[in-house]
């Protein structure tokens, strides 16, 4: 192709405004030139793999088949600019604006408290708006699918409300599927969207004009072309037979992106009419393989409406795995082609079309030719029999016969928006009117490298009857048929067998089922096996919530107790709200990257730096000698590094960094540098290993009350056993990271930090410095999630920035990758617990003795701190008169763990929940009897010697079971359980105290400053930061009580250490009670000062007080200090007043498990909680459910995988799962205890923003009651062990069957397994 016919400007709108780039770079994402170059800083980088929907945006382009505008919801991570010639994009502030008029969709998520940290509120903005600018009238399935790419957050029950508006005036209780639903806009789109319309004409027009030309960008490492037509594209494919044809980038962007993988040339042939056309024939539809996945699914759905439902089997079979393949935005990009040519086993579509027996048409230069898809299609991961040469043209799948019969299925470790674990395809033809096979075809993805067929059980099945005798045949056949060796890559070897045979079952019941409806002969189902086809539905959220309405005699004006809308809900709904990463770079600023090891223990013989230096763009390499102040750092009894000196002790400790112009600069000098390393031993890394060389941190903890050996004498019965419980990962969606400025004066510097602590950080960073802290100033305006994770580790981090700021003078913006940033930062601390326990036989426990381990990882960081609340919380609701707890924290050579949402209190409480829960199966009593034997009933002294008054926690468990009405429920489910064989239910209700506060007493203080302004307008600075809490909305709520005004007239604009000094960390769910009393002390202050004018001007506007006030010079600025409880331990006593108040509640879980996959689903969860005298109840509601869910991802799903070689496995969203929309139950019911107080904390409420994560285990032991009705069924009694998570793995495990039987574990130690639990 000449360069006449070549255009080489990429044009295209963001937001109505066209875009020329002359030099567009095709490695370059849409996210990052949003961000970077248009300033847009509303869409977000939650993982830049398209697995957390934060950066969505829609996309339109022009549909020349169908002559019209397709609008598309995106990951704008995943969107190479390139591929955007012609195209529209809409950001989230092209949609409205708090300047100008909010789109609906975006005030209803801010009104609806739909937004809590809201780091993904505009992405969440963008799928709905998407949806809606498609579908004015979604169903509620529609909005379900659109939301299924954003994971965790409680956000999601915003859109479904039924926005029914509540009176809450003059009630005592209101009640409402949703707070505060007032007053929003109807939907209308059309006024926001009118641009929409006239760039619609434009994209037209554009690409009407592209049609002829090739395009071409190129940047220094790449160059993209897109192809006119299908013999331009040959052309080119012949002459570049090793560029990827890209079109939805969804498996060429990762693997460049996350794996590091170049391709000097691009192919980007979406273009190409024939690889877009769908044409349907007189045997089927035939798909260009440039087809999206939405656009296959939607013609498949269209053909299942018309069509005879006879024909369209093998439709059906693939549209019930493309709803749950994947999420919109990369499905509506997503290609039939690439999902096969990816040659990727845990690609969902290849098992079924292969089973199905579809063809694909490849095209070459030298003409074209049909292959079978089939296994000998693939011929390694990632390679097909292909020619180099060679394209896919099209894809064509059959329309399905009378007698034949195909089916899909898919296990992954989410229902949905997940790799399946193994997928299937199948199909069965039979011999007309009989149950004889006249042919079979089984394939499996996800059990080896490359697609498997069940060859021999294909084989020998035909001419067999569809009976019983074929099903245990089949299995015995598939069992040899997938080999899987134990240490297979993905490990779970076991779990994957045992998922073919349930498969084949499922499928043996499926067909079975069909012929007797086709009146063929065939053997009876006994009816409780019906069970085994159900497949569990998704259903969207339903919040019910009840809170105390405020007293009739309180002021109209007076803000607090009521559900107002968090402070900055409007600006993240428009993605005006700033996080650290939107504050615009600073002339010069420079990024840096961070080198980390790659060893787990090993003494660095050489770091080379040199090749790396010399790379474009690169301004130096950072390591322990630049660090102008101190490298070394004394935690506690522990000497901390910041760049690993002469040794490194896990993989990912930061040896050193590359600043550079540019993050890809820094990251790809990055990979250049040349470390030699040898290795040492020990290595270890699990608590067993730990265990086995006497590895701990210093000190040692014990707990210990009453005469635990004297009573183990005395008891009926005693147990012995342990309880392992997995970390987690604390998956923020805002990574961490900082901006430091240099001031350029007396060695100042200036931080833009994520931090919870922002005093912690400015100290490590002058230490490091080696400046007076004075010269430190951390600046947090707010944070994208915290749950713990930015308390500790980011001072590190800051450090680094500021060492790289000092050295070059200049600006140094570090923000980390997903993956480094779950790499570096640690989580929350795996524990194992060892129990005896002595009972009497009515289940009154005398005497438990538990041990709990810790795995705290390389360094000390807050793991003693931790251990210390599990021990202090290992009691939870229950008076243990002979109790003792030790707790020893692993020293092993794995990423230093920290703090988590909960602080070990979850770890402390499951291990006592556990005993409790075995104690109930040995006494063959219910789980809650137990639970209410052994619950305090009146005041009593802990454990630990602290007085606790159990009132308030018993009515909370009280209402819980009545509100979840626990009793009649449970013998519902006895009644399901016996009529289902293959799905089993469970219901759980569990008590929590927990402990408000730090147990360290001087952390317990909090400060504020308020300023009046002439104005009358008043500013607060506290030392709480704002992570999505509500803290600043709290706090602006106290000053409008005290101050009289109303909340509009108070700002907080951020938290700064220049401000407020020394504050302790927003944690410990004690931010609100800390800095509330100080924000309260400085108000009232100021009225004091004010109160003789306010008296001699009772007519005065608060403005003229303020006035006169000023004229007078009395000072409109106060600080307000909160000295909080003295509390403390006694470690030695083992005794202590450790916290300042308990903060209670109950809750109440069912589940349902599908016994032969381990698939559950949550079916309902209620909550009483007593929050005292709650300051805002919506924000409340918003930490417990919250709370839950991020529990319920801890104990069901959230798995961290480290290699043998102590390498974290799971460092994104596609390995590492945590809830998304399938997760919460559709009920979740939260109220809030009425008629309670608390005379400890501000204005009587109570702190609120950990306890819940505990609620989480409910749906564990729901699930282990559901696991032990299955293994009834089995002839299985008892208790059985059960870790946490309850992963699918793990469920299906212990559902003890004849499949599972059929799977021999492999010996222990006879294999290196893929991944070990640490
Ligand atoms: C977050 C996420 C979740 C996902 N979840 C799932 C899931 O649950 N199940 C599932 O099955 N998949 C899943 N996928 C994978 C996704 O379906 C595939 O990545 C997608 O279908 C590939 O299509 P693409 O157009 O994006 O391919 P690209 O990335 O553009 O290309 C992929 C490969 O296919 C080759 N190729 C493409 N078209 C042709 C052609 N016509 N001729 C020759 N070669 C061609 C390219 O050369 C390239 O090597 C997920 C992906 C992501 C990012
Ligand atoms: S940042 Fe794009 S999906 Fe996560």
């Amino acid at each position: 192709m000449s360069s006449n016919n070549q255009c080489n400007e990429l044009i295209f709108y963001v937001n109505g405004t066209r875009i020329i780039e002359k030099n567009a770079d095709p490695e370059e994402m849409l996210l990052s030139y949003l961000r970077k170059k248009v300033h847009l800083t509303g869409t977000k980088y939650g993982c830049g793999g398209g697995g957390c929907g934060a950066c969505t945006v829609m996309v339109s382009t022009y549909n020349p088949f169908q002559d019209r505008v397709h609008h598309f919801s995106a990951n704008a991570c995943l969107f190479p600019i390139c591929s955007l010639y012609g195209a529209a994009v809409t950001t989230v502030e092209g949609i409205g604006s708090t300047k100008t008029r909010l789109h609906p969709v975006q005030e209803r998520i801010a009104k609806a408290h739909g937004s809590q940290c809201g780091f993904c509120t505009p992405g969440m903005v963008m799928s709905m708006y998407t949806l809606l600018r498609n579908n004015p009238e979604p169903t509620m399935e529609d909005i379900r699918e659109g939301l299924t790419a954003h994971p965790r957050c409680l956000c999601l029950l915003a859109f479904h409300s039924d926005s029914l508006p509540v009176n809450r005036t003059g009630t005592v209780f209101t009640t409402s599927p949703r707070m505060l639903i007032e007053d929003t806009t109807e939907l209308s789109l059309d006024s926001a969207l009118s641009w929409v319309w006239v760039v619609s004409a434009v994209v037209m027009l554009l690409a009407q004009k592209q049609g002829a030309q090739q395009l071409c960008f190129q940047s220094d490492r790449i160059r993209w072309i897109s192809p006119v037509d299908l013999s331009d594209l040959l052309e080119l494919r012949s002459t570049y037979p090793e560029a990827p044809l890209l079109v939805g980038n969804t498996n060429v962007g990762p693997n460049m992106k996350l794996k590091g993988a170049i391709y000097p040339m691009i192919i980007a042939p979406g273009r190409i009419a024939e690889l877009s056309t769908v044409k349907e024939g007189e045997d089927g539809i035939t798909f260009g393989a440039a087809c999206s996945l939405t656009a296959v699914k939607d013609e498949l759905k269209r053909a299942v409406s018309e069509l005879a439902a006879e024909k369209t089997k093998i439709f059906q079979a693939l549209l019930q795995t493309l709803s749950c393949l994947a999420a919109k935005q990369i499905r509506n990009v997503a290609t039939l082609g690439g999902n096969i040519l990816s040659a990727n086993p845990k690609y969902d579509l290849n098992s079924i079309m292969a089973a199905a027996g579809c063809t694909l048409t490849l095209v070459s230069k030298g003409g074209s030719r049909e292959i079978q898809l089939n296994e000998e299609f693939f011929t390694g991961f990632g390679k097909t029999v292909l020619r180099p040469d060679e394209i896919l043209l099209s894809v064509h799948i059959f329309y399905s016969r009378q007698w034949e019969f195909v089916s899909a299925f898919r296990q992954a470790q989410r229902r949905e928006f997940a790799f399946s674990i193994v997928n299937a395809g199948m199909k069965v033809v039979f011999k007309e009117e009989t149950n004889i096979v006249d042919s079979l075809s089984i394939f499996y993805g996800g059990v080896g490298p490359t697609l498997v067929r069940a060859r021999r059980t294909c084989q020998e099945l035909v001419g067999r009857p569809w009976e019983e005798a074929l099903l245990w045949e089949a299995c015995r056949l598939a069992g040899d048929d997938v080999c899987l060796s134990p240490s297979a890559p993905g490990g779970r070897t076991e779990f994957k067998k045992t998922l073919t045979l349930s498969f084949l079952f499922k499928f043996y019941m499926q067909v079975l089922l069909k012929l007797k409806e086709m009146d063929v002969c065939v053997t009876d189902l006994p009816p409780e096996y019906l069970s085994a086809l159900k497949a569990f539905e998704n259903e969207m959220p339903q919040g019910y919530h009840s809170y105390q309405a405020v007293s009739s005699a309180q002021s109209l004006e007076d803000p607090i107790g009521r559900p107002t809308v968090h402070q900055s809900a409007f600006k993240q709904a428009t993605g005006e709200a700033v996080y650290y990463d939107d504050i615009p770079s600073i002339d010069g600023e420079l990024f840096l990257f961070l080198v980390t090891s790659t060893r787990p223990h090993a003494k660095i013989m050489s770091i080379d730096a040199s090749e790396a230096v010399s790379m474009p763009g690169v301004v130096t390499f950072l390591s322990t000698k630049d660090v102008p102040g101190n490298n070394r750092r004394q935690w506690l009894t522990e000497v901390e590094e910041l760049f690993a000196e002469e040794k490194v002790t896990c993989v990912g400790q930061i040896i050193g960094g590359f600043v550079a112009n540019t993050r890809e600069e820094a990251k790809r000098a990055a990979e250049r540098v040349k470390i030699k390393y040898e290795d040492l031993s020990p290595v270890f890394f699990t608590i067993e290993e730990a265990i086995q060389h006497q590895s701990f941190f210093k000190p040692e903890r014990k707990l210990e009350r009453g005469n635990v050996e004297e009573a183990f004498e005395k008891v009926d019965c005693i147990l012995e056993g342990e309880i392992y419980m997995g970390g987690q990962e604390h998956f923020y969606m805002e990574t961490q990271g900082v901006i430091a400025v240099p001031k350029g004066e007396d060695g100042e510097m200036h931080l833009f930090v994520g931090t919870q602590h922002a005093a912690y950080t400015q100290e490590v960073v002058a230490a490091t410095l080696g400046v007076d802290a004075n010269k430190v100033t951390c600046h947090v305006k707010r944070l994208g999630g915290g749950f713990g994770g930015k308390v500790m580790k980011i001072a590190v981090i800051a450090s680094a920035a500021a060492t790289a700021a000092h050295k070059t003078g200049r600006s140094v913006r570090c923000v980390l990758d997903r993956g480094d940033d779950m790499l570096i930062t640690g989580g929350r601390h795996p524990f194992l617990g060892k129990y005896k326990v002595g009972f009497s036989k009515d289940g009154t426990i005398l005497a438990a003795d538990i041990t709990y381990y810790s795995n705290g990882g390389s360094t000390l960081d807050e793991s003693s701190f931790i251990m210390e609340k599990a021990l202090l919380h290992m009691d939870n609701c229950y008076k243990i008169p002979n109790l003792r707890g030790r707790g020893l924290v692993c020293k092993t050579y794995l990423p230093s763990n920290t703090a988590f949402r909960g602080f070990g209190g979850p770890q402390g409480m499951m291990v006592i929940e556990s005993v409790l829960h075995e104690v109930a199966a040995k006494c063959s009593l219910p789980a809650e009897k137990v639970r209410d034997i052994n619950m305090y009933k009146e005041e009593a002294y802990t454990h630990h010697r602290q007085l606790f008054e159990p009132r308030d926690m018993v009515r909370c468990w009280e209402e819980c079971l009545k509100k979840s009405a626990y009793h009649n429920r449970r013998l519902g489910i006895e009644e399901f359980n016996a009529h289902n064989r293959w799905k089993k239910r469970g219901i759980s209700a569990v008590p929590l105290k927990f402990g408000i506060g730090f147990s360290k007493g001087f952390f317990n203080q909090g400060a504020a400053l308020v300023h009046i302004y002439k104005d009358g307008s008043v500013l607060v600075i506290h030392g709480g930061t704002e992570m999505g809490q509500g803290i600043n909305t709290k706090m602006i709520q106290v000053a409008s009580r005290v101050l009289q005004i109303p909340m509009s007239s108070i700002h907080i604009s951020e938290s700064c250490t220049g401000s407020v000094p020394n504050a302790a960390p927003s944690a410990a769910s004690f931010g609100t009670d800390a800095v509330g009393m100080a924000v309260k002390d400085a108000c009232e202050k100021l009225m004091k000062r004010l109160e003789p004018i306010m008296r001699e001007n009772p007519k005065y506007s608060w403005a003229e007080w303020i006035k006169k006030a000023y004229c007078e010079k009395i000072s409109l600025s106060a600080t307000g200090f909160f000295m909080g409880p003295h509390t403390s331990v006694d470690w030695e006593k083992g005794e202590g007043q450790a916290y300042f108040y308990f903060t209670c509640g109950a809750c109440c879980s069912e589940v349902e498990i599908d016994c032969l996959t381990g698939d559950h689903k949550n079916i309902r969860t209620d909550i009483v909680m007593d929050v005292g005298h709650s300051i805002n109840p919506a924000l409340d509601v918003g930490q417990i459910e919250g709370g839950f869910v991020q529990g319920l991802g801890l104990f069901t799903l959230e798995e961290l995988k480290f290699s043998p070689e102590g390498v974290l496995l799971t460092r994104g969203p596609s390995q590492y799962k945590i809830p998304a929309l399938c997760d919460i139950p559709p009920q979740l019911n939260t109220h809030l205890l009425a008629d309670t107080s608390n005379p400890h904390a501000i204005y009587c409420s109570k702190g609120i923003g950990e306890p819940t994560v505990f609620f989480g285990c409910t749906i564990f032991y729901a699930i282990k009651e559901a696991i032990a009705a299955a293994r009834k069924d089995s002839g299985l009694s008892g208790n059985f062990p059960l870790n946490s998570p309850a992963t699918p793995e793990k469920i299906r495990l212990a559902c003890v069957d004849r499949f599972t039987q059929m799977v021999p574990a492999a010996e222990p130690g006879t294999f290196t397994p893929w991944a070990v639990d640490v």
